[in-house]
């Protein structure tokens, strides 16, 4: 099989193509084909070091939160699953990762594709999905005619969360670079606002404001909230709250791997309720160019994808 490795935390440069030997299957383990992994910011941070304090990382790596394929091999106690399966994989933290042409997998991380749905679809939709879902439903529980602020809705996960909380009838705003205006409307954003050329900070009373960013982006969005209103944020730049302060609720959305909240986003993304959202496809051999690209900005308007198969 051939996977992406590195051996210590750094650069891009540090991502390897290696060839390593298939390992023989346990009788409840499941071997994936894969043909796509997704690229997430979290690969990125790992890979530089910067979480050090929270997951640990056991070297040699081979990154990816998750992935879509095929079932391969199944070990003889396997029930759910058979070969021939179209599957989507959840890697979990401290396992091998999904940027590779196979993976060994349980069936509790893997979830059916649904007929349909391609695998670059559905490559893009675990991790974010996973996290859109989460945040919407069950941190959020965002309900109709609520005013809702989303924060990098040109995002992978910012993108699935415009389109939920439209589909579920709120108000959407969303913020985004000024070149992906139209892209956020299109998504279900009743208005846009440039990050690059506006200030988002002049909005008021919000029911839910969504921080995919953090920093100086979450410190400004509490005069948008409503009194009692929620401030929900996922990791990425460092928080201060100031929930007490402003009289809102402040949430982190805990975004655990769970194979549900997937199951739901790719149902719904089956029945046309909401639409994927790729960047770019780039082949295994170029993960480093992927990883340059995340860190550097340079990716929009959802997931950037690996063909690893
Ligand atoms: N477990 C967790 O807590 C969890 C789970 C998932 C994600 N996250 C975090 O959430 C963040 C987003 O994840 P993702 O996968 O959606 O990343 P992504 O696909 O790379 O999207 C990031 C987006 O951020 C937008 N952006 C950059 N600066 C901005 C600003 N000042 N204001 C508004 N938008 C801005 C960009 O918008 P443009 O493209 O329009 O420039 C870009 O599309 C990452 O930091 C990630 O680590 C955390």
């Amino acid at each position: 099989m051939r996977a992406i490795r590195y051996d210590r935390y750094g650069g891009p440069e540090v991502l390897q193509l290696v060839d390593l030997p298939q390992a023989p299957l346990a009788p409840d383990e499941i071997r994936v084909a894969l043909s796509h992994a997704s690229v997430t910011p979290l690969d990125c941070k790992l890979r530089a070091g910067l979480l050090k304090a929270h997951f640990t990382v056991d070297f040699p790596k081979v990154p990816g939160r998750d992935g879509a394929g095929v079932v391969s091999e199944v070990g003889p106690a396997v029930t759910d699953f058979a070969v021939g399966d179209r599957v989507c994989l959840l890697a979990r933290h401290g396992t091998q990762g999904s940027y590779a042409s196979e993976r060994v997998s349980y069936a509790d991380d893997l979830v059916p594709i649904p007929g349909g749905l391609s695998d670059e679809a559905a490559a893009s939709l675990v991790n974010a999905g996973l996290s859109a879902q989460v945040s919407v439903f069950e941190t959020a529980r965002i309900e109709a005619g609520m005013k809702v602020l989303v924060h990098a809705g040109a995002g992978a996960v910012g993108g699935l969360i415009v389109q939920l909380c439209r589909h579920l009838g709120a108000d959407v705003t969303a913020t985004c670079r000024a070149a992906n205006r139209d892209y956020v409307r299109a998504l279900g954003a009743a208005r846009a606002i440039a990050y690059d050329t506006e200030d988002f900070a002049t909005l008021r009373d919000q029911d839910v404001v969504f921080d995919l960013v953090g920093g100086e982006t979450h410190a400004r969005s509490y005069p948008v909230l409503k009194k009692g209103g929620q401030l929900v944020w996922l990791v990425a730049a460092p928080v201060v709250d100031r929930g007490a302060e402003y009289g809102v609720e402040v949430t982190r959305a805990m975004i655990a791997d769970r194979r549900e909240p997937v199951e739901a986003i790719l149902t719904m993304v089956a029945k046309g309720e909401i639409v994927p959202q790729i960047a770019g496809i780039l082949s295994l051999a170029e993960a480093a160019e992927a990883h340059r690209r995340m860190e550097a900005g340079e990716v929009t308007r959802g997931r950037l994808l690996l063909a690893t198969g």
